[in-house]
């Protein structure tokens, strides 16, 4: 890709300063925002075709709208960038490198739903992402941007919140309860956010690529946005690239772009020249088998073969590698990550380990019929979607490595 839309200084060392933000026109809208009505905002952000960056891909306009159409003098927006998951790093990339990117696109959500107060929802260990959005937030507010009024009565206040450092704490109504003071765990939906969110009033939760994505929109316009990108899937993305790869990081690529592309052209090709086997878009999500990496990288394309980019930490499976092992090890990190509070995803989560156990112990079975009935039975039973996160990568794993699986048994069936 030749110009990216939010990693404009890579390899970022630094915060980005808000002087460096405003040569790339950062904020410049908010100098005339009595020529911008809330309703235009909306009608811009239909047009682009956002979807959320935090996983579930959610049109950002509908979640903007039916927050705008609250009736609420109350109303908040929670930017999320409670990233927890392995092989993810984007969402702190941003928060430490691009702050003023994530805190113009919350002051933009702010404006068109109403909400005056806005929490940057931030893991308590992140300490460099939150201390540039410490800084960031110190520069807006000197420069008048936060805390001041600035046209048609619209005044705006950024709070960071620390979140507790466990996986399901990114879950937008685990994110909400957290900031009431709560222990992080997700609420019973409806009511969803947008009709009684934080403090029982209207909120906005966006993943924080959103809202930077939102910023871009404001200063280049939606057909400009809309041009890049798929016909469903409009812009860029940003995807983690782990160890698996010869240059690790944080990639930012449009829409469209295919998983070879995005491990030769970013990561420098698979480390030590080894054949993929599989690639797990990210970790909640169905593994593609080395036939589909050439598949674009698109919502629309994804969802045809029952998966989607997710929130792009992308996972590598290589030649060689203990298959096994790494399915096994996600199977465990959801069952320890779950909160416990719905019995079908206790039961899931720890039978899917427990199975998985078994298969590399050597035991026989129809572990692929097991693991689909798991999942039948617990499919929509929890109060978040973790339930339907945690079977993605197990179900597909017993398809894509159906070989690995019965080695083991075959291995174990073996006199020594
Ligand atoms: C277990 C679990 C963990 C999640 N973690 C995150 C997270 O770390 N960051 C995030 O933005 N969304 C996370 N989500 C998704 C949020 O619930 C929500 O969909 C998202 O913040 C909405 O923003 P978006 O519409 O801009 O994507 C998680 C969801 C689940 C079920
Ligand atoms: S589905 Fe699982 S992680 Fe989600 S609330 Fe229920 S127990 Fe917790």
């Amino acid at each position: 890709m030749n110009t990216p839309l939010l990693l404009t200084r890579e390899p970022a060392t630094e915060a980005q300063s808000l002087a460096d933000y405003r040569k790339e026109g950062g904020y410049a809208g908010f100098s005339s925002l009595d020529q911008v009505s809330p309703a235009q905002i909306l009608e811009e952000l239909e047009a682009s075709k956002l979807r959320g960056r935090g996983g579930a891909a959610f049109p950002a306009a509908r979640k903007w709208k039916l927050a705008q159409q609250a009736e609420a003098t109350v109303k908040y927006t929670v930017a999320n960038g409670g990233e927890h998951e392995p092989g993810s790093h984007k969402d702190r990339h941003l928060v430490q490198y691009y702050p003023h990117r994530v805190l113009e696109g919350m002051l933009w959500c702010g404006y068109a739903t109403g909400a005056k107060v806005g929490y940057l929802y931030l893991i308590e260990d992140m300490a460099a992402p939150i201390a540039a959005a410490e800084r960031a937030i110190e520069e807006a507010t000197e420069a008048g941007l936060l805390c001041t009024a600035l046209g048609n009565g619209f005044e705006f206040e950024i709070k960071i919140h620390r979140a507790p450092t466990t996986y399901v704490a990114g879950e937008e109504t685990a994110a909400l309860d957290s900031i009431e003071g709560g222990p992080g765990k997700p609420r019973e939906k409806p009511p969803y956010p947008g009709e009684a969110g934080l403090f029982g009033q209207p909120t906005t939760v966006n993943n924080v690529e959103t809202l930077a994505h939102v910023a871009w929109i404001r200063h280049h316009g939606a057909p400009a946005f809309a041009a890049i990108g798929t016909e469903e899937s409009t812009g860029t993305m940003l995807f983690t690239l782990g160890k698996e790869v010869n240059r690790p990081g944080v990639y930012e690529m449009p829409f469209g772009t295919t998983y070879r592309q995005l491990l030769e052209d970013c990561g420098g090709g698979v480390r030590g020249e080894k054949a993929v086997r599989a690639v797990l878009p990210a970790l909640s999500c169905r593994f593609l088998s080395a036939d589909q990496l050439d598949t674009p990288i698109a919502y629309e394309t994804m969802k045809s073969l029952g998966t989607s980019p997710g929130c792009g930490g992308v996972h590598v499976i290589v030649e060689g590698q203990d298959v096994m092992e790494k399915v096994a090890s996600i199977a465990d990190f959801f069952m320890k990550e779950q909160c416990g509070q719905c019995p079908p995803c206790r039961m899931e989560t720890n039978q899917f380990a427990h199975i998985l156990k078994g298969v590399r112990d050597g035991k026989r079975g129809d572990f692929s019929g097991q693991l689909e009935k798991i999942a039948r039975f617990t499919a929509g039973k929890g109060r978040c979607s973790l339930i339907e996160m945690a079977a993605a990568p197990v179900l597909s794993a017993a398809e894509v490595f159906r070989s690995d699986f019965e080695a083991c048994a075959t291995e174990a069936a073996e006199p020594e």
